[in-house]
């Protein structure tokens, strides 16, 4: 297993992140068990998740409901130490008012609640999962700051944030001498290339980490997918995702089957080929692989310190 520094930070994470949002959602707490048990003895020390993931996600329930964080929790108990934690807090978590977003209010709520399902004292990276444009940026970096002061939060990042917003917020810590944001984790994969335009040169201009998710486009780069409406039984979009819907687009599928062909030539499958364009990206941290079988968390590990060639990297940049 490779690891690099967060960003700008003292801290060592496997370039291969775990991303748990199957926990509790598409797949039960034995298989979660499983694949982490598995990570964590491959060498991976880095695990992401959200107060957000769970059950909730696919049901009539317009909130999240937890269960990802609680089963985590519970397979950590005595080994909590040797893993870098990242959660988040910011999507709607009740039906009530303060509920959602990035207010003192609600991030104060949440961060104890993570921390209880958790069983942990401290999170090691605590993410705000989305921009919140009703609340002042001084009040959420205020409140992270002083999560950080208090020992329950170590280190603090952003999701889903362009580099503008990023640069807003990193100003104001300066300005207020409050922690900056140490990480951004934003969607990015052979399929979906936008952060290239600002988001990565800034990030490796300024040192924040960058920790992509949905390196294999939800699925759709896996190996499963042929033609649009061919969905196979076992795939979390036969068990109701609806955002990999996007990625069935008829360019997609085109451009899947020139990145298989390229995958078979390199004696790669294509869910290796793609995991692995994504880590030789110089900017990017970690890929967090949304697993959902062991086997999965093999196939990358295997594959984490593949160097490409100039060559392969401008032959996929030809299809761009
Ligand atoms: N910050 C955010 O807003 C945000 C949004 C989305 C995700 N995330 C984080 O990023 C993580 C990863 O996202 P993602 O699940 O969309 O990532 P992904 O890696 O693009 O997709 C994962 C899916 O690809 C398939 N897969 C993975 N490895 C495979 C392999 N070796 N062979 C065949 N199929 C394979 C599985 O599909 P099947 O299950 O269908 O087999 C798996 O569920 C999440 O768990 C979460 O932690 C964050």
């Amino acid at each position: 297993m490779q690891y690099k520094k967060l960003g700008s930070t003292g801290l060592d994470v496997s370039t291969i992140c775990l991303g748990t949002m199957a926990f509790g959602r598409w797949i039960d707490e034995k298989a979660s068990l499983s694949i982490l048990d598995s990570a964590m003895e491959q060498g991976i020390n880095f695990i992401d998740t959200a107060n957000y993931y769970g059950k909730g996600q696919d049901t009539e329930i317009p909130y999240g409901t937890g269960e990802s964080e609680e089963i985590i929790g519970r397979a950590l108990k005595g080994r909590r130490d040797r893993v870098v934690l990242a959660t988040k807090v910011g999507i709607r978590m009740g039906s009530g008012k303060n509920e959602s977003g990035l207010s003192r209010a609600h991030i104060m709520k949440e961060v104890e609640k993570s921390l209880n399902r958790l069983q942990t004292d401290y999170i090691d990276l605590y993410q705000v999962h989305l921009f919140d444009h009703t609340t002042p940026l001084e009040e959420t970096l205020r409140t992270l700051d002083d999560l950080v002061r208090s020992g329950k939060v170590r280190y603090i990042g952003c999701s889903n944030y362009a580099a503008w917003q990023i640069m807003k917020s990193h100003g104001i810590s300066e300005r207020m001498n409050l922690e900056k944001y140490a990480s951004v984790q934003p969607q990015y994969n052979l399929l979906s290339r936008e952060i290239e335009q600002e988001l990565l040169p800034f990030c490796e201009s300024e040192g924040v980490g960058v920790m992509v998710y949905s390196p294999l486009g939800r699925g759709m780069l896996s190996g499963k997918y042929y033609i649009a409406g061919d969905v196979p039984a076992e795939s979390r979009a036969a068990k109701g995702e609806r955002l990999i819907q996007n990625y069935f687009t008829p360019r997609n599928f085109e451009l899947v089957r020139e990145y298989r062909e390229m995958a078979e030539r390199n004696e790669v499958s294509l869910s290796q080929f793609a995991l692995s364009w994504v880590l030789n990206q110089p900017a990017v941290t970690s890929a967090i692989v949304g697993a959902s079988k062991v086997h999965h968390v093999t196939d990358a590990v295997k594959i984490s310190d593949w160097r490409w060639t100039e060559d392969m990297l401008e032959e996929v940049n030809r299809l761009k």
